[in-house]
């Protein structure tokens, strides 16, 4: 892992065994973008572009003969001077102008990563990451840039940040700043970016890039489920295992821009970072400016690839590191077994059932504080209903500790119902139009989380319950997206800053409660997988994927959100059959095995399972609990499949030693009976024995040939392959041996 300058310091180049990437100074002034891939030795300035005199075009004072601004492969773009693409940066001057110049004037190397001020970010030690910061300025409008690159040990990884300052005399607006910049080569490429809707998550959208811009977005408040802060560039030809892939994911938790531009000669510019039509930033003299930061991912061994690199940095220096090793409680959710119609009596029945199968953590979801059973009243104040549960929280925690388990509890504290008592005291405290009528999402406003008070008051509300060690997890949900989006607080300059403003609210409580109760699991919700982001990943350890949990709409939410998300910050609950949400009938052990790769959960009335599913239950969860210690830690993979009738995956132990193969056949049909399916990531010198079967087969076989599935006449049919290593197979004698 290296920053190497070249003698006359014109050049960067940023690189470890992975990958380089290269930037150039021109003219002292001008940052451009010389390379971004797989590892090189040095750059010697291979590749530049050639320019030459055209038409409709403009000219600069620059030492390159006949070079257009417009075919300029700037570093981090600004507009006005010729560049007409997809800027990354604007500021209004005070004089009302919208122009800006950005100049290089300085780099140097930062040890380590350093810590960002106030947002989610990923972290190393020092000598797991080296920083370089590179300074551009605008003179004239008093603003100087800090561009920030951390380069990961070996990894294709670099996150990138900026920060603005404003070393001026006068007021400007920030009306852009977008967390990376990237200029690719002239090449035909592919989107890929990931896309849903409430209870339809996770899904996958790859098509070819053409002329003009291309752009995935949220103006919905949080990152939401119609589209991941995600995309990825690559040639069409990559596949799940080969391939050049470069990826952006962004660490935030708000609105956002994910948008790439093919320009006239084909060369690609892609950017992610905060949606600039939701973002207007008043920036004083002295005034700093962080925008969030955001991943940059380089693969060459295709979609795997990227994922295994996402997984590594994410499990290892994004989530909460006290519980990215540790194994994940098997819980039971009360939700799909009583939704708000919650009682003591079912809750002790349920949870002594729960007890006897080996759940370790059980989650009392929505309803402890409804005046009714429904989802319309309450919301706001948190007082729990002692007509539902005589002895509140503390009786419910007591009894659930009694039985040795844990005690969760649901919340969705940014949100509140007209009809509660924190709306009567406080009409101010919600986000607002004056003169407007305010628009409800499911029976509920949204709090300003902008204000100080507001987040005092959730604070306070959640020490209640985890003051005393009642509570060990908490499943945090947010049921809408932002609406009426202003703050009665906030000066009419300041208007534009709300929408990050309610985030950087959000993670300040977040932050306060993460470091008052470290031991308390959070599990992060929207609408199940509505606000599914890095920047959530930061304070939460595990994600509820989607209030869909019909196993077959699950593999394809988490083959999708697997692209991006380790296993382990995947929730996946086996639930009743037919489905609560798609009326489906798949068999029990379909549900546990889409389910067991994930973070494993119960959410289903066991009172009303048969003897037999009970038994089957305490078997899953026996099994689950010898295996997550190393498969919450394994490498995840999805396989090739012969056709798009098989979802395939499979979990690698670190040191390739075990292996889990999930294959799921979506429909019997006789025509795919003789497909192959072959592994990924074993080790070709490794023999392992297959445990159902015992038969012994070569890592190198079973990835070269791949292995076949019999012929079982159901739909939804799951077939699981435990591969151990073993020593002493039966080698095959050649022929003079013998
Ligand atoms: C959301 C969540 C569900 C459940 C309900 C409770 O929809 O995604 O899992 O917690 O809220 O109201």
């Amino acid at each position: 892992m290296s920053i190497l300058f070249s003698e006359d310091q014109k050049i960067v180049h940023i690189t470890n065994a992975s990958i380089s990437y290269v930037m150039e100074v021109v003219d002292g002034k001008y940052l451009v973008h010389r390379y971004f891939g797989k590892a090189i030795r040095q750059y010697r300035g291979c590749g530049e572009p050639h320019y030459f005199k055209r038409g409709y075009n403009t000219e600069h004072r620059c030492s390159i003969p006949n070079v257009s601004f417009d075919d300029f492969p700037f570093e981090y773009p600004t507009r006005g001077h010729g560049d007409f693409r997809i800027p990354a940066f604007a500021v209004t001057q005070e004089s009302g102008i919208d122009f800006t110049e950005l100049l290089f004037k300085s780099w140097r190397v930062v040890e380590g990563k350093p810590k960002m001020s106030v947002l989610p970010a990923t972290f190393a030690e020092k000598d797991e990451a080296e920083t370089l910061e590179i300074v551009c300025e605008d003179e004239t409008a008093g603003i100087r840039v800090y561009l920030y690159y951390s380069l990961f040990k070996d990894k294709g990884i670099i996150a990138r940040h900026q920060r603005v300052e404003n070393i001026g005399s006068q007021i400007v607006k920030l009306q852009n700043i977008q967390s990376i910049s990237l200029e690719l080569p002239a090449r035909d490429y592919e989107f890929l970016s990931i896309y849903g809707t409430h209870a339809k998550e996770g899904n996958i959208n790859r098509f070819p890039v053409h002329h003009g811009i291309q752009r995935m977005e949220s103006v919905r408040g949080s990152s939401s489920p119609q589209h991941q802060p995600f995309f990825a560039l690559m040639q069409p030809q990559t596949t799940e295992n080969a391939g050049e892939v470069y990826s952006f994911h962004l660490i935030y938790s708000g609105n956002f821009l994910a948008q790439t531009e093919l320009d006239q000669f084909g060369n690609v510019r892609a950017q992610i970072g905060l949606h600039p039509d939701t973002f207007c930033w008043k920036l004083a003299p002295q005034e700093v400016f962080d925008a969030p930061e955001a991943i940059l991912n380089y693969s060459c061994q295709g979609l795997n690839g990227m994922s295994r690199n996402f997984h590594w940095l994410y499990q290892h220096h994004l989530m909460p590191s006290r519980f990215a090793d540790v194994n994940r409680p098997v819980l039971l959710n009360s939700w799909e077994a009583m939704y708000c119609d919650v009682s003591l009596e079912k809750l002790e029945e349920q949870a002594e059932l729960a007890k006897r199968l080996g759940v370790e953590l059980y989650v009392l979801d929505d309803g402890w504080f409804r005046a009714d059973n429904t989802t319309h009243t309450s919301m706001g104040d948190w007082k729990c209903n002692e007509q539902k549960l005589p002895g509140g929280v503390k009786k419910v925690a007591e009894l659930i500790h009694g039985k040795g388990m844990q005690f969760g509890l649901w919340f969705e504290p940014e949100a509140i119902c007209k009809n509660s008592e924190l709306y009567k005291k406080h009409p101010e405290w919600m986000l607002q139009v004056p003169g407007y009528a305010m628009t409800e999402g499911r029976h509920e406003y949204l709090l300003d989380l902008s204000r100080q008070e507001v987040r005092e008051y959730l604070i306070s509300v959640l020490d209640f319950y985890l003051k005393d060690g009642m509570v060990d997890y908490v499943k945090w949900d947010m049921n809408r997206p932002l609406t009426d989006v202003n703050s009665l607080a906030l000066e009419q300059d300041r208007k534009g800053e709300i929408s990050h403003r309610y985030v950087l609210g959000l993670y300040e409580v977040l932050e306060q409660i993460t470091k008052r109760y470290p031991r308390v699991l959070i599990e992060g919700c929207s609408s199940g997988g509505a606000r599914f982001d890095p920047g959530m990943l930061y304070y939460v350890a595990q994600n509820w994927a989607s209030d869909n949990t019909d196993a077959f709409d699950r593999t394809q939410i988490q083959s999708g959100f697997s692209l991006i998300y380790p296993p382990v910050a995947i929730g996946s609950h086996v639930s009743i059959t037919p489905n609560h949400q798609t009326g489906r009938k798949t068999s029990f052990n379909t549900r546990y095995q889409v389910a067991r790769q994930f973070n494993l959960g119960y959410e289903l009335d066991l009172t009303k399972c048969t003897e037999e599913e009970m038994a089957e239950i305490a078997v899953q969860i026996a099994e689950h609990k010898k295996e997550r210690s190393w498969m919450q830690k394994a490498f995840f993979y999805r396989n090739e499949v012969p056709n798009e009738n098989y979802v395939a995956w499979s979990s690698i132990s670190r040191d390739r030693e075990e292996c889990l193969v999930m294959i799921f056949q979506k429909f019997f049909n006789p025509l795919y009976s003789h497909g192959k399916f072959p592994l990924t990531a074993l080790n070709p010198e490794y023999d392992y024995r297959e445990t159902t079967s015992g038969k012994i087969y070569g890592g190198d076989e079973l990835m070269e040939i791949g292995i076949s599935v019999p012929t079982v006449k159901e739909d939804f049919h799951v077939f699981t392959f435990h591969f151990v290593r073993t020593e002493g197979s039966t080698q095959m004698k050649n022929c003079e041996s013998r």
